[in-house]
């Protein structure tokens, strides 16, 4: 498709390809490269970094307009003050609107983004399932003010009021497992309720909550949108449906006075990010899902006494991902849902707990961490900072690196753990 030079070159007023800066129909990469060609001023290539808290009014007294929210012809792109918006977060928060395919605002932290949704929601019930442990940490610091209760995520629908949640997290954190969407959705608007999704473990092209439902998505930024660990971000897109009620502008609203914005060096960095975001998660998700095929052929290979099979079956247990879930993808709705590929995370179960302890010191290309969607591949003996799992799981999370060098790391750090403990055994 062409696009005009001087959306790609800059325009002294940016205002006038606001509306229609002609990239719906461009693929993933071409608009988180192009969706912000709109916002270009100088001759800058790669976007500068603003870091003014403040911004001029005009010189101009003719000029002066109060800022006023309901004003129609209030310009987009000009800043007052960096609590309300600022020339690198509105950059980044153009790209995600275009790509989660709703309009989006952006948070200090996946959390705080969690905590202004309950804000504005005041639901009086969340019905959600185990989970991240922090957002189990918000439900319970919000409650002190509202009472809000929680209930379990496959409650009869009839627990559930008008004004409720229903709060999904899929792919599942820590275990990567998936959840149906559409069905959660029906359950929660036949009762007036509102579906949120936590779509962190399944950022585009992975997947689209709005296609099955969805009233918010929620992600933390930090993961994947982020995609190098180097900045917190948390995000919530709202479905163009629930923007025309004015839920958007009550977020934006409402964000200005919580004052849990993202600072100007995240937003610029997060569009440096956006800018390879599918390319990441695509070779992300095909690294994993081939992890896990490898391990799972060994796990239950009828091959018992020589090879990798051998050796993952003296120490490995279980495996949960996505691309396991035979019967979801036997029915149907787990591929549509996933159409753009499996989460990039999983979790393994060792067959003893000092396995899990000490299989993160073996590794040689795995950093042993916590959080997960960067480029470097990270494992993470769970039981560090979620003390509700079991503690012989251990999180997996893959990034770009190549798949056979993974498996060849994990293949050498089972085998030595295997031998440790054949050491143990005879001491
Ligand atoms: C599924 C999920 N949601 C939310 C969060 C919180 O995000 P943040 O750490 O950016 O606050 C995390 C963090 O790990 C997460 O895994």
């Amino acid at each position: 498709m062409a696009i005009s030079t001087s959306l790609v070159n800059g325009s002294e007023n940016a205002e006038e390809h606001r509306p229609d800066h002609g990239l719906a129909n461009l693929s993933l990469s071409s608009k988180t490269i192009h969706a912000d060609d709109y916002l270009n001023k100088g001759r800058d290539v790669a976007p500068p970094l603003h870091v003014s808290t403040t911004f001029r009014y005009n010189r101009d007294p003719d000029q002066l307009k109060a800022h006023r929210k309901e004003d129609p012809d209030e310009p987009y792109d000009e800043h007052v003050y960096s609590r309300h918006t600022a020339p690198n977060t509105t950059r980044f928060e153009a790209i995600l609107s275009d790509i989660l395919k709703g309009p989006a605002l952006t948070y200090a932290s996946g959390l705080s983004a969690f905590h202004a949704l309950l804000v504005f929601l005041n639901p009086k019930r969340i019905a959600i399932r185990n989970g991240y442990h922090g957002c189990h940490g918000v439900i319970g610091v919000h409650a002190k003010l509202t009472g809000l209760k929680k209930l379990d995520i496959d409650c009869p629908a009839e627990e559930l009021q008008p004004g409720d949640i229903i709060h999904i997290e899929t792919p599942l954190n820590p275990t990567g497992s998936a959840y149906n969407l559409k069905a959660y959705a029906e359950k929660a608007h036949s009762r007036g309720a509102f579906l949120t999704v936590d779509s962190t473990f399944g950022p585009p092209p992975l997947q689209d909550p709005f296609l099955w439902g969805a009233d918010v998505v929620m992600h933390s930024g930090t993961k994947y949108i982020g995609g190098h660990s180097d900045l917190l971000c948390g995000i919530l897109a709202v479905n163009p449906a629930r923007a025309k009620e004015g839920w958007w502008d009550k977020l934006f609203e409402e964000r200005l006075f919580l004052g849990n914005v993202m600072g100007s060096m995240e937003g610029w960095l997060g569009v440096r990010s956006l800018r390879t975001l599918e390319l990441r998660v695509e070779r992300q998700s095909n690294n994993a899902t081939k992890l896990v095929a490898w391990l799972n052929f060994a796990l239950h290979s009828e091959e018992s006494v020589a090879g990798d099979a051998k050796v993952v079956k003296a120490v490995l247990a279980k495996i949960d991902h996505a691309s396991l879930q035979y019967e979801d993808i036997k029915e149907g709705w787990l591929l549509k849902q996933m159409a753009g590929g499996f989460g990039p995370v999983f979790s393994i179960t060792m067959k003893e707990q000092i396995f899990a302890r000490r299989l993160p010191s073996k590794l040689q290309l795995f950093h042993h961490a916590t959080s997960l969607g960067g480029v470097e591949s990270l494992i993470e003996w769970r039981t560090m900072t979620d003390p509700r799992v079991d503690t012989r799981l251990l999180r997996v999370s893959i990034g770009v690196e190549g798949w056979e060098d993974l498996r060849d790391d994990l293949l050498q750090a089972f085998q030595a753990l295997s031998e440790e403990s054949q050491g143990d055994s005879k001491k």
